[in-house]
């Protein structure tokens, strides 16, 4: 474990490297507690380096066992090798030469998941960010690219199939029952992007014919038996490499693209060249063990790896800086497929929801960072929601500002100009400048300030001038001491709503430019003043969150009660419903306990039962909008003092009172949308599901019954059905026999079913009241727990203490102790998730004052022990400070 601390790693200091490794070939021999890798590198002095400079490969826990210089072995004192570094001293004169290197690896043992490690007997390696230096020495870093021959043996019986990136060039039987198989990527890659599969896995076969006309092989490996469940992931795949060739004009180029699912994963995918290797979870679907959700993570997180091809691997990163320039840019893309695939409007609206869950907070709070950080500690905990969310926020305000069109010319010159290249954010801004002429130097702020910015708004209008003027201000309070806050350039999508419904046309705009139906800030405040408007209209502002700032509007209760109503844009729509609903669940949380009671108006509500019965809308729209805020959503809106019980009551009272106003209505989908026919994942019958679904919720909250709940859990044909009437049960009625019965019946099928699972200790950890905790304690010990598993432990302690505010947050702190017990537990064997479970304490400092004591006792705890990980403790250190 690396344990040492304290070397930060700066932007400004990026150089070149003095050598570049144009060829690796890589030997394994695979035994599961003793393998050897033999790498040959053939190393390059940069053009300008003294020859005199010594060559430095980075390591991780490597063990030397074999050296050679142009064939030679190097005298004792021609280099010096530690596990984290091989620094020869002796390199020959000439430009070029050979080094030869040979390391031991124990896969077995590897419990970190980064490197070489075997997951239920499947070899199978993690390299980026800095994974590779775990399997041998190296130039461990993004910008040095080199072409990769890999030679795998491999005991026969333990691993009939070898795999790794590129095409099989050669493959045979050797002595005493192995074999092996060799591989050539003609792709210069990082080494990031390198990996080897091998083991004995079940495959799924098809194939795709470019746009082109070459044919594709695709494969997608998964544990024998179930193959048939990854038929979905198939077809997203098609889908994706379809999409990606119509849209933007990008074709596959290896003869074949493989997929391996396996259970032991660190994050959700890994884009390797040709060979993604993916947490089985998002791989694996039919409707007996997958939630619609599930289907719909599956299909973005498909496209999201496949499209890498070309934004990340085609074009990698400079440094891991640049990380948001392959993530922000692919996240965008796959946010698109999806959108095309299903609902715009929806995918939308789902996009937002998720961005201000994990990225508003992060950006608000200790752990707030540029989408392009100037400094790590350790480059693993950048893999956030601000660089990827953010990010890709920040690659739709670029199409935004410059159109569809601008856009893609700038796309397609980036991709022209950098193929084969090691790009910065630079490069990319400056490929849309240039195709388009824009001027992007004040947009490219975004890139680098923190903190999402505050635009305030307030607005009069004139009836004898006919003159509507709209004062907006931007403000940009820095989340962490010194960061940067200039005025940027924000793109506001917008309409001016007439009270006879529809969007007004002015005759002139003064005091901003505005273009289309976009206006462009870029000063500390704009008074922006329309011409030839009749009656006061109404602004709908940031129309499909044209940007990740937050809105203060003036707007009364009235005004968002008639834009819910009548605004011609949906999602304008749906955003003026949930300002709304959440500014009444906000002023309800600040009322006494016995005046809460009713927490929404009477016209609020009857929004809600209009949106819910008018079948003009799609299913899906309609759940979303019935979907009230979380508890979490309430409480970043209240920002400081919080008392999640509070909240919780006035959620609980929420849900009561529609449940209550509605339940004819919420009766009538109940029962109306009945599952007609067979099971399908696609998007309309799935809202079909959510809209039932949420009646059901409402119906169990009006009547403080959860019968209707126990007898949906029985009926259920799918998992989607399933798992939300089980969660009612849980969540609503934990105690009764019924409920006990579920858990149990659950739980007697899916034993042999990890990924199933998973569901089952989520809902039980979710479940609000201090007592949970008591419950996540004892499934800790239940078999079936493992903590080497990193699916298991988020789907207990991570959806316990980022998913359960009251069980989580009990006043007593207890919660806090045992977050922080698991993770020091944790960070012996697997720092990364350790270090993931411990942002769930990112907002302690908006507590309340007692909990917040508590929080920082525990943390502080924590960090009194000796030997933490640089992971936990860079996340600490920050969290703390
Ligand atoms: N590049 C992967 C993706 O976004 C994420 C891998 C991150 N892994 C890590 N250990 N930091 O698809
Ligand atoms: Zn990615």
């Amino acid at each position: 474990m690396r344990t040492e601390t304290g070397t930060v790693i700066r932007l400004e200091d990026y150089r070149p490297s003095d050598y570049l490794i144009d060829t690796t070939d890589l030997a394994f021999t695979l035994e599961p507690e003793a393998t050897t890798v033999r790498a040959k590198l053939s190393v390059r002095r940069r053009a300008g380096v003294a020859p005199d400079t010594p060559l430095v490969l980075d390591g991780d826990e490597l063990t030397l066992a074999g050296l050679k210089v142009n064939g030679e072995t190097p005298a004792e004192n021609g280099y010096t090798a530690s596990p984290d570094r091989l620094v020869i001293g002796d390199v020959p004169a000439d430009e070029t030469f050979t080094v030869e290197i040979e390391t031991r690896l124990n896969p077995s043992a590897n419990k970190q998941l980064m490197g070489l490690y075997r997951s239920n007997g499947t070899y199978c390696t993690q390299c980026e960010a800095e994974g590779f230096r775990r399997i041998t020495y190296f130039l461990d870093r993004p910008d040095v690219l080199s072409v990769y021959t890999v030679r795998i043996e491999a005991r026969t019986e333990d691993a009939p199939l070898l795999l790794s990136n590129g095409n099989r060039t050669e493959s045979g039987r050797l002595e005493n029952g192995w074999h092996y198989a060799v591989w050539h990527d003609p792709f210069p890659k990082p080494s990031y992007l390198f990996a080897l599969v091998a083991g004995n896995l079940g495959v799924v076969r098809d194939t795709f014919t470019t746009m082109s006309g070459r044919e594709v092989a695709l494969e997608i490996y998964v544990e024998h038996g179930k193959e048939p469940r990854a038929a979905y992931a198939m077809d997203a795949l098609k889908r994706s490499m379809k999409w990606d060739e119509e849209t933007f004009g990008r074709e596959y180029d290896l003869d074949i693209f493989m997929i391996v699912a396996v259970s032991d994963f660190n994050m959700g995918a890994m884009e390797n060249k040709g060979l993604n290797i993916f947490n089985d979870k998002y791989v694996l679907a039919d409707e007996r063990t997958a939630t619609d959700a599930d289907y719909a993570n599956i299909e973005a997180i498909i496209a999201h790896e496949y499209f890498h091809n070309w934004t990340g691997n085609r074009i990698t990163c400079r440094d891991w800086f640049q990380l948001c320039l392959k993530e922000g840019l692919t996240v965008f893309r796959d946010h698109e497929f999806s959108a095309d695939m299903r609902s715009r409007t929806v995918k939308r609206i789902a996009e937002v929801k998720l961005l201000k869950a994990h990225q508003f907070p992060e950006d608000a709070g200790p752990l707030a960072h540029p989408v392009r950080p100037r400094r790590y500690s350790e480059i693993n905990n950048f893999y956030t929601a601000t660089v990827y969310e953010k990010g890709s926020e920040v690659v739709r305000m670029i199409r935004t500002i410059l159109g569809e069109d601008g856009f893609r010319k700038g796309l397609d010159l980036y991709f022209e100009r950098h193929d084969g290249e090691a790009a910065t954010i630079e490069q990319f801004i400056k490929a849309f400048e240039d195709a388009t002429g824009a001027d992007l130097a004040q947009f490219a702020l975004w890139y680098d300030q923190p903190g999402t910015p505050n635009l305030t708004v307030s607005s009069h209008h004139d009836a004898g001038p006919k003159r509507f003027t709209m004062t907006i201000e931007q403000r940009l309070t820095p989340p962490i001491e010194g960061a940067p806050h200039a005025p940027m350039h924000i793109p506001v999508k917008f309409g001016l709503v007439s009270a006879g419904s529809g969007d007004m046309e002015w005759t002139a705009v003064s005091g901003a430019e505005v273009t289309g139906d976009v206006i462009h800030l870029r000063e500390p405040k704009h008074t922006v003043v329309f011409e030839g408007i009749n009656e006061r209209p109404v602004a709908s502002l940031l129309r499909g969150f044209s940007a990740p700032v937050t809105l203060f509007p003036e707007a009364e209760d009235a005004d968002l009660a008639f834009l819910a109503r009548n605004d011609p844009d949906e999602y304008g729509r749906w955003q003026a419903l949930s300002t709304l609903v959440t500014r009444q669940m906000k002023q309800a949380a600040a009322r006494s306990a016995d005046e809460r009671g009713e927490v929404f108006d009477e016209e609020t509500c009857a929004i809600f039962m209009d949106i819910a019965a008018d079948d003009s809308y799609e299913h899906a729209y309609r759940a979303l909008c019935l979907t009230m805020p979380g508890e979490n959503d309430i409480a970043r809106e209240i920002g400081n003092d919080i008392d999640p019980d509070t909240i919780h009551a006035v959620h609980r009272a929420a849900s009561r009172q529609l449940g209550r106003f509605g339940e004819r209505i919420f009766a009538r989908l109940f029962h109306g949308l009945e599952p007609a026919g067979s099971y399908s994942p696609d998007a309309a019958s799935a809202g079909r599901r959510a809209l039932r679904n949420i009646a059901l919720s409402y119906l169990c909250h009006g009547s403080q019954d959860t019968a209707l709940a126990a007898k949906a859990f029985a009926q259920a044909d799918n998992m989607t059905d399933r798992a939300h009437a089980l969660t009612l049960l849980v969540h609503l009625s934990p105690r009764t026999d019924e409920t006990i019965d579920a858990l149990k019946a659950f739980q007697d099928e899916f034993r042999n079913e990890p990924i199933v699972m998973d569901k089952w200790f989520t809902i039980q950890a979710t479940a609000p009241g201090a007592e949970t905790l008591e419950t996540v304690k004892a499934l800790t010990g239940q078999t079936g727990f493992s903590w080497d598993n990193p699916n298991r432990v988020r789907a207990l302690i991570g959806a316990f203490s980022a998913g359960n505010p009251t069980g989580f947050n009990r006043p007593d702190g207890e919660g806090y102790q045992f977050l922080c017990q698991a993770i020091g537990r944790l960070d012996g064997a697997n720092p990364q998730v350790a270090a993931r479970l411990m942002t769930a304490m990112r907002s302690w400092k908006n507590l309340e004052p007692g909990r917040r004591e508590m929080a920082r006792k525990a943390m502080e705890g924590l960090s009194a022990r000796p030997r933490l990980s640089r992971d936990v403790r860079d996340i600490l250190d920050r969290t703390l400070a």
